[in-house]
């Protein structure tokens, strides 16, 4: 009789295991519930901001700005933090990819320096995983305006800091107009100040006062085309600017080629995405970390001409961008004409509790659209 019962009673945990361990494996989510906390595998809101989607071997990796609780949250006080998925609900904490400097205060990545919207691509020849950020070093505020580079074997890093540059010195975008190339340089009053420059950007040549040291690079986005070259998107010239450069083979230069669009239009939070051979870009206005209408543009070409189309976003809330602000558009892997639009809802005074809003790109004839969903699923794309 004890035999039979203790049978049964090991039949049954067994069949418990069973139960649970596919529970497990389905994960705790199966939808997007876009604004609320959203829980990796220990149980802990993501820590992942500002962040990008590289998608590697069946695997999505999701790299963001690891942000910290309190005051000065906003800084980099740890470093890249980084996820995987297979399913993109379920998110498994990988840990910091790349961390910040904390025996060094004097490094370009030191412990409290501002290490925005890291971006990674994987180069198939080298077979490196690369990664670019907006790097203000420490205690400069956001003068610096510069671009961090960094370099791993696998995906999850551990990433060596390599450089920091401003980009593309010593050379003119090849769009650039000779009022810019062969005109006068005015430094006065060509400071940005929270949205604006105190006369139009082309009159000032934020671009010619920056041409020997190397060009501003503020938000930015890396995009890497079909044929495997990479492009650096970067808000310059006191944020007035957009730029996009082609990287080196090895995605770890610049190739010294590269073009400025929507002068004036003030872009932030770049992102871009390809369809159906054209090239769509989602970009943000420029305050601070308050949410603004988003803008979005159409080029048969990277180099364009870009046309712009507007506020994507469509509904309530449209004209904040959802209370969000772009940081990505991620390609299903395998689904055509799929794309995800990845924001943030920025929270400055706790920084650790900012929210992600991912929503579904909707396509109307040349045009994308975003509209507000409290839950959605893939299946919805
Ligand atoms: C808006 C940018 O998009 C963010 O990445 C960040 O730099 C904030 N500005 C800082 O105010």
């Amino acid at each position: 009789m004890n035999i039979q019962k203790s049978i049964l009673t090991s039949g049954f945990l067994l069949f418990l295991i069973i139960v649970l361990m596919s529970c497990k494996q389905e994960g705790k989510y199966q939808a997007f519930t876009p604004g609320e906390l959203w829980l990796d595998n220990n149980n802990v809101h993501i820590n992942a901001h500002g962040g990008g989607i590289l998608y590697d071997n069946g695997t999505y990796y999701w790299f963001g700005e690891h942000k910290t609780e309190g005051e000065n949250g906003n800084l980099a006080n740890v470093g890249v933090h980084c996820y995987s998925s297979k399913d993109l609900y379920n998110w498994t904490d990988e840990g910091i990819a790349l961390s910040v400097i904390e025996a060094d205060s004097t490094h370009d990545i030191a412990k409290g320096c501002i290490l925005e919207r890291p971006k990674v691509i994987h180069n198939k020849k080298t077979k490196k995983y690369i990664m670019y950020f907006h790097l203000e070093p420490k205690g400069q505020g956001y003068e610096g305006a510069r671009s961090g580079i960094a370099i791993s074997d696998k995906a999850t890093g551990p990433y060596s800091y390599i450089r920091s540059v401003r980009p593309n010195a010593g050379h003119w975008p090849f769009n650039a107009p000779e009022i810019l190339t062969k005109g006068p340089v005015r430094v006065e009053g060509a400071i940005f100040t929270g949205g604006s420059l105190s006369a139009p950007a082309d009159s000032l040549n934020i671009l010619g006062r920056d041409m020997q040291g190397g060009q501003m690079a503020r938000d930015m986005t890396l995009f890497v085309d079909d044929d495997g070259t990479a492009y650096h998107i970067y808000s310059s010239e006191e944020n007035s600017t957009l730029h996009i450069a082609q990287l080196t083979e090895d995605y770890l230069d610049y190739a010294d080629k590269y073009a400025r669009f929507f002068p004036d239009r003030f872009m932030e939070a770049p992102a871009i995405f390809k369809k159906d051979e054209k090239y769509y870009l989602m970009a943000s206005g420029c305050t601070g970390w308050a949410p603004n209408e988003a803008r979005s543009a159409v080029a048969k070409s990277i180099w364009g001409p870009w046309t712009e189309l507007g506020n994507p976003c469509i509904g309530i809330d449209a004209d904040l961008t959802f209370h969000s602000q772009s940081t990505y558009i991620l390609p299903i892997q395998g689904k055509n004409s799929q794309f995800i639009y990845m924001g943030d809802r920025w929270t400055p005074n706790d920084a650790i509790d900012g929210r992600y809003i991912w929503l579904p790109i909707k396509f109307e004839g040349d045009k994308f659209t975003i509209e507000w969903k409290d839950s959605w699923i893939l299946n919805d794309l």
